[in-house]
């Protein structure tokens, strides 16, 4: 039986301490539940156990609306780094945490969540840098130039200017922010090759092999963990269809349709459909070449509808964004697309922040005004 709800008028923290401590205990089905929330009676808050951070963060992935992936929630390894608050310790902590997500290509899903007044500048771990040039045109990936731009005025000299130069850390501690260079052994990378096209093969196309997003905030218990970066698998649409892609990021469809020896005269071919078509089958084969474990877009949504089961069986409503759940490429043949969601936020969960450079915060940053 769900436990009753805490009264209305208790202050936001106390209240989500509450409920997160009554999920906790319903969904574990441990004891203890009492001793628990009248620590948050005395106190306002919590202080939580390993445990139930660990919990917190996997049902801040199972309430991720735009999420497509959730199927192994509770497969989610937590990293309880929260007495880690200094840049250096930071850094070599995140490094362990990119070898042990990757682990040799079969992907973990893994968080790192660090203590107070750390924060993580880059959106994610791992970004190539994009370089405004005089002409305006980018060198690189263009979605970076904001970010690439902060890290120069931060003290970064830049990169030796290829399309893929990865990016250093802006780590902040609780007084100052450091720049950390990634060692290139840290950083998984897969060059994008075709089946069948070679030509593809030369274009000089690759990506890194895990995503870990470090700009979002985890919201567990009336607690916010500002620096929790996560990582899971990629899906190849995200890189295929999206990165390499849109015509604001890589541009590479163009490219590929001449590689394959496409007629690029009229829209009416559907040159560029042909090309997407196989850029991605060309990530799904270099990812699967290289033993990096990768999603195709039928696999995922079928397993997404296997996740809207679990969680109908265990009494919970599964909520979406579609737009965001759809894959952009065939959205019409993933069972997805045929399907309606609510799309309202529960926590815990996460929340993205606004990037450094656009915040003021005088006496952290000196590049600030
Ligand atoms: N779309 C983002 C990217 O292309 C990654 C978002 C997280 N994706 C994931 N499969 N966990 O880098």
């Amino acid at each position: 039986m769900p436990a009753p709800r805490p009264h209305p008028a208790l202050p936001e923290r106390t209240r989500e301490a509450l409920e997160f401590l009554a999920l906790y205990h319903a969904e574990t089905g441990l004891s203890g539940l009492k001793a628990r929330q009248a620590e948050v009676y005395r106190t306002g808050g919590v202080t939580l156990s390993a445990a139930e951070l660990t919990h917190g963060a996997r049902v801040a992935w199972r309430n991720s609306t735009r999420c497509v992936g959730r199927l192994p929630w509770m497969t989610l390894e937590v990293r309880d780094l929260r007495h880690v608050t200094a840049p250096e310790e930071v850094f070599t902590h995140l490094l362990a945490h990119l070898r042990e997500g990757f682990n040799g290509g079969r992907i973990l899903p893994t968080m790192s969540v660090f203590g107070p007044g750390v924060r993580v500048h880059n959106d994610q771990l791992v970004r190539y840098a994009g370089y405004r040039q005089p002409d305006g045109s980018v060198v690189g990936d263009p979605q970076n130039v904001a970010l690439t731009d902060h890290l120069r005025r931060l003290g970064w000299a830049g990169g030796p200017g290829t399309a893929f130069d990865v990016l250093p850390l802006a780590i902040e501690g609780q007084e100052r922010v450091t720049l950390f260079d990634l060692p290139a052994d840290a950083v998984q990378e897969v060059p994008i090759t075709h089946p069948t096209c070679a030509e593809i093969g030369r274009l000089g196309l690759r990506w890194h092999a895990l995503p870990v997003i470090s700009n979002m905030t985890l919201e567990v218990a009336g607690q916010s963990f500002p620096c929790a970066p996560f990582n899971g698998w990629y899906l190849q649409t995200e890189i295929a269809a999206r990165n390499l892609a849109d015509q604001d990021r890589y541009d590479a469809l163009p490219a590929v349709a001449a590689a394959l020896g496409l007629e690029t005269g009229s829209r009416r071919s559907l040159w560029q459909d042909r090309a997407l078509l196989e850029l991605n089958v060309a990530v799904l084969h270099s990812f699967d070449r290289a033993g990096v474990r990768i999603a195709d877009h039928h696999g995922v949504t079928t397993q997404f509808v296997h996740f809207e089961d679990q969680e109908r069986r265990a009494g919970r409503e599964v909520r979406g964004r579609w737009s965001w759940l759809i894959p952009p490429m065939s959205p019409a043949t993933t069972p997805v697309w045929h399907r309606a969601y609510e799309d309202t936020e529960e926590r815990p969960n996460f929340t993205v922040q606004t990037p450094a450079w656009r915040e003021a915060r005088p006496g952290v940053c000196p590049f600030h005004s």
